[in-house]
């Protein structure tokens, strides 16, 4: 049963003469911020210009003739609002019957369903390290893939990998200087790096060094066996590298990898034909579009030794994804300084005449930081992300081995909190601000982190494990205290929220939410017994305690944090 729908509905009986739509009321009906004021709240501002008369008024009247009945037990005025109350009993049982019902499955929905939507997110740089700057766009991809699945979407998760480019002539260099293949074959990324570095130190002695990486460089572009069998050796190691060490511990899979190598094929194609539309113009040797009429600096397209470059690929790519999957929409998840790039080549999409440039969207984010002094850099170093995490699950361990010393699983529990909280860190503000990472937050187990919220659903699955399940019929009035009920508010909106993360792409509209639930549960905890001896309370406040910890779950597993047991 949808409360919110029988308010309206209601409403609507009352209104309809008037003009009113049903998804108008709807729409117009807010939640009162105190559960006392009601369940429901509907301003009456607007109607006060069409009957001219006072919204108070309005309301008075309103609310006079909307009689009480089983499902709304109390229509009050309150000021310009006409106020709801839904009868506690039965807003619990519909709740709690269907988190009981629908299990893992409740919050899904079919709003995306039909929506073919691609994401791109990501992407890393290959042979450069795997630095925590890529988190952002890791996790808040991974959790937005999964939120779009539940809400009915099909989606397409590509890494666009940073597999071609100038690092491959400096790497090739440095690797026929200083590396040997035992050497790679044994460090793998880290040794690629280790040379990576060399190169930029040696370079600066020698300026020649450069010269020698782009005859490299084009030696690859060329189709060169002994550069590409490198460059794909190189590739080889990288990738095996972060799916092994860090997508796989983050629990993250691509539908694809395809990098921006996969796309040397297709360029010319666009090159020619924005000559064919009158789009292409010459810039100091240069190919570029102009978009100088749309505030923008020109869209480069070709470089002027012909070499082609990042524009130029991912409006290839943007090419290839539409006739290969068709899609409603394609995101391109970045850190916000690249919001010119993707509002640069859009429009050349736009220019070319393909009207599904405006299915094409970026979805910024910010950056991440460390508080000063709480992470060493190692001078100069950049932080690897597997390291941060590393250091998350040892931290993790030794609040384990002080608080729960018995706990059995510890390493695979640490591993799964220290992840989490990193993770969680990064999905709990608006996903276009900076985050600012502390340890003390993120592992905090009181405060709005994830370890917080896995620990209140060890606590709710530990009551479980002791209550057994609840059998039977519930007598859902004896959850009519406010605690239970502020409980069963947060399960029912459970739903919205994530629709609303799908809508706005933003994952702290679920990870909030399940701070707040958290919240509402450890007061209904702290004020209420539910291993009483009465048997009909232990009951229903069992059924209770069993839809938060998979409401929790789910909201968990949404945004990609494991759930453990026990904590
Ligand atoms: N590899 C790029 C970087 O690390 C991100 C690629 C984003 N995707 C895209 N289609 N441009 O900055």
């Amino acid at each position: 049963m949808d409360f919110k729908n029988e308010a309206a509905s209601r409403l609507h009986a009352l209104l309809s003469k008037d003009g009113a739509e049903l998804s108008e009321i709807l729409s117009a009906i807010e939640t009162p911020p105190d559960p006392a004021m009601g369940d429901y709240a509907y301003p009456c501002f607007k109607l006060a210009k069409i009957m001219r008369k006072s919204p108070a008024a309005i309301a008075e009247e309103i609310s006079r003739k909307i009689p009480p009945d089983a499902v709304i037990s109390k229509v009050a005025a309150a000021g310009a609002y006409v106020n709801f109350f839904v009868d506690k009993t039965l807003f619990a049982r519909a709740v709690l019957s269907r988190v009981a019902e629908e299990g893992a499955d409740y919050g899904k929905s079919a709003v995306n369903a039909g929506q073919t939507i691609v994401m791109d997110y990501s992407s890393p740089n290959i042979a450069k390290p795997f630095h925590v700057g890529h988190i952002p766009t890791t996790v808040v991809g991974a959790a937005l893939y999964k939120i779009f699945r539940f809400t009915g979407a099909d989606v397409i998760g590509i890494n666009h990998l940073g597999d071609w480019g100038t690092q491959f002539g400096k790497l090739i260099v440095a690797y026929k200087r200083y590396g040997s293949r035992a050497e790679v074959d044994e460090g793998g990324v880290t040794e690629l790096m280790r040379l990576y570095v060399k190169f930029h130190e040696e370079a600066e002695k020698e300026p020649a060094m450069d010269e020698e990486a782009r005859a490299w460089l084009v030696k690859m572009q060329n189709g060169d066996e002994e550069a590409l069998s490198l460059w794909r050796w190189f590739n080889d190691i990288s990738l095996a590298e972060y799916k092994e060490k860090t997508y796989k511990r983050l629990g993250i899979d691509f539908d694809y990898y395809t990098g921006e190598s996969f796309y040397n094929d297709k360029m010319a194609d666009v090159a020619d034909e924005l000559s064919e539309k009158g789009l292409l113009k010459e810039s100091g040797g240069a190919r570029i579009v102009d978009l100088e009429e749309f505030n923008m600096p020109p869209c480069l397209i070709l470089r002027s030794d012909g070499g082609t470059l990042y524009p130029t690929r991912d409006i290839a790519a943007a090419f290839y994804r539409k006739k290969t999957y068709n899609f409603d929409k394609c995101l391109y998840l970045t850190c916000m300084d690249q919001s010119l790039h993707f509002a640069q080549w859009f429009k050349v999409v736009g220019l070319m005449g393909y009207d599904w440039a405006k299915d094409l969207e970026h979805v910024p984010l910010g950056m991440i930081a460390f508080e000063e002094g709480k992470l060493s850099t190692r001078k100069g170093r950049v932080i690897l992300l597997n390291d941060l995490l590393d250091d998350a699950v040892r931290k993790t361990l030794g609040i384990i081995n002080e608080k729960n010393p018995g706990l059995i699983n510890k390493e695979e529990t640490a591993e799964a909190v220290g992840v989490g909280a990193v993770v969680f860190a990064n999905l709990y503000n608006g996903r276009a601000r900076d985050v600012c990472f502390s340890w003390e937050r993120a592992l905090s187990f009181e405060g709005e982190s994830g370890p917080y919220v896995q620990y209140t659903h060890a606590r709710a699955r530990s009551i479980l494990r002791k209550s057994g399940a609840a059998a039977g019929d519930i007598d859902y009035s004896r959850l009519s205290d406010a605690e239970s009920i502020e409980v069963i508010s947060c399960l029912a909106e459970f739903p919205e929220r994530i629709e609303a993360a799908a809508r706005e792409r933003e994952p702290f509209l679920v990870s909030r939410h399940l701070v707040n639930l958290c919240q509402s549960f450890n007061k209904f905890y702290n004020k209420h017994i539910v291993l009483t001896e009465e048997a009909e309370i232990r009951k229903a406040r069992t059924a209770l305690v069993g839809a938060v910890s998979v409401v929790l779950k789910t909201g968990l597993t949404l945004l990609g944090i494991k759930a453990p047991e026990e904590m």
